[in-house]
C-alpha cells in the first residue's frame, strides 16, 4: 500500500471546501470528510467530492451496538468512501460487525481503521472517568491488537506510536497518523508533532494534515512541499 498525504478538509459548508479543492486544478488529493462538514452537508458531500476524482477517507468514528454499525458501514460503503473508521472500544464483535457492513457484493470494500483512545483523553481521565488503569501506551497496542484480531486494515495513531504499532501489529497494519506539523511552523493547538519527513522515517502509512494546508497562504505549495517530504524523498 503507497504512502500517502491525506488533506483533513475541516471546513463548515460546501462552498468552502469547494473552493479549497477548486485550488488544486489538476492535482487530486486524498481528502478526510470529518464529522463537521457530513452533518452539514450530507452523504452528498462525498459523491460530489467522489465526482471530482479524489479519494476519501470518511471519519466519522462509528461506535455503537454491531448490528447498528454494520448497516451504517453498509451506507458508507456504498457512498464508494475509500477509507472508514469506528472506535476500538466498541469491542471486537462491533469491529467485525463493521467489516461484514462495509464488504460489498464483489468483495471489495473500503480500507477500516481504528481510533485507539482519542490523544484528547489523558491518563487522569481514563483512570478517573473511565476506570481505565493501565498505562495509556498499553491500552493503545491493547485496542490496535483487537483491532487487527476483527480483521481491521490499521489504527488512527500518533505519529510517536507508529512505530510502536508496527512492531506489535505487524508492518502490513496501516498506521494513519495526524498531528504533523512543518519543521518552520505554528503547531496550533497540536502538542505532540512530527514534520511529514519525520513520520515517514518512522513509517506511518499515512498522514493526516489540516491546516498547515487548509490555512497556508499557498494551500497547493504546502500540499506539495508535503508530498515531497512523505512521499517523495528516499
Ligand atoms: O489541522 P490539523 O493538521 O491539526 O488537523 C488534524 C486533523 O486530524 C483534524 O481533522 C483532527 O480532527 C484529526 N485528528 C487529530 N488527532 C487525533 C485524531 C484526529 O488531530 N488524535
Amino acid at each position: 500500500m503507497g504512502k500517502d498525504v491525506i488533506v483533513a478538509c475541516d471546513f463548515a459548508s460546501k462552498d468552502a471546501v469547494m473552493s479549497f479543492l477548486d485550488k488544486f486544478d489538476g492535482r487530486k488529493p486524498f481528502v478526510k470528510i470529518g464529522m463537521e462538514l457530513f452533518y452539514a452537508e450530507g452523504p452528498a458531500i462525498v459523491r460530489e467530492i467522489k465526482a471530482r476524482g479524489h479519494k476519501i477517507f470518511l471519519d466519522l468514528k462509528l461506535h455503537d451496538i454491531p448490528n447498528t454499525v454494520m448497516k451504517a458501514m453498509k451506507v458508507l460503503s456504498a457512498l464508494d468512501a475509500d477509507m472508514c473508521n469506528l472506535h476500538a472500544a466498541g469491542t471486537r464483535a462491533m469491529m467485525e460487525a463493521a467489516i461484514k457492513g462495509l464488504t460489498r457484493e464483489d468483495g471489495t470494500r473500503p480500507i477500516l481503521i481504528a481510533v485507539t483512545q482519542l490523544t484528547s483523553t489523558s491518563q487522569d481521565a481514563m483512570r478517573e472517568e473511565l476506570l481505565i488503569d493501565q498505562p495509556i501506551d498499553k491500552v493503545v497496542m491493547s485496542y490496535a491488537e483487537n483491532a487487527k484480531a476483527a480483521g481491521l486494515d490499521g489504527v488512527v495513531c500518533s505519529p510517536l506510536e507508529a512505530a510502536k504499532v508496527h512492531e506489535v501489529c505487524g508492518d502490513d497494519f496501516l498506521t494513519v497518523t495526524p498531528g504533523v506539523r512543518f519543521a518552520d511552523g505554528d503547531k496550533g493547538d497540536q502538542v505532540r508533532v512530527m514534520t511529514p519527513e519525520q513520520a515517514k522515517l518512522i513509517g506511518s502509512d499515512y498522514i493526516v494534515v489540516g491546516r498547515p494546508i487548509t490555512a497556508a497562504e499557498d494551500p497547493v505549495a504546502a500540499y506539495e512541499r508535503c508530498i515531497r517530504e512523505f512521499v517523495d524523498q528516499q
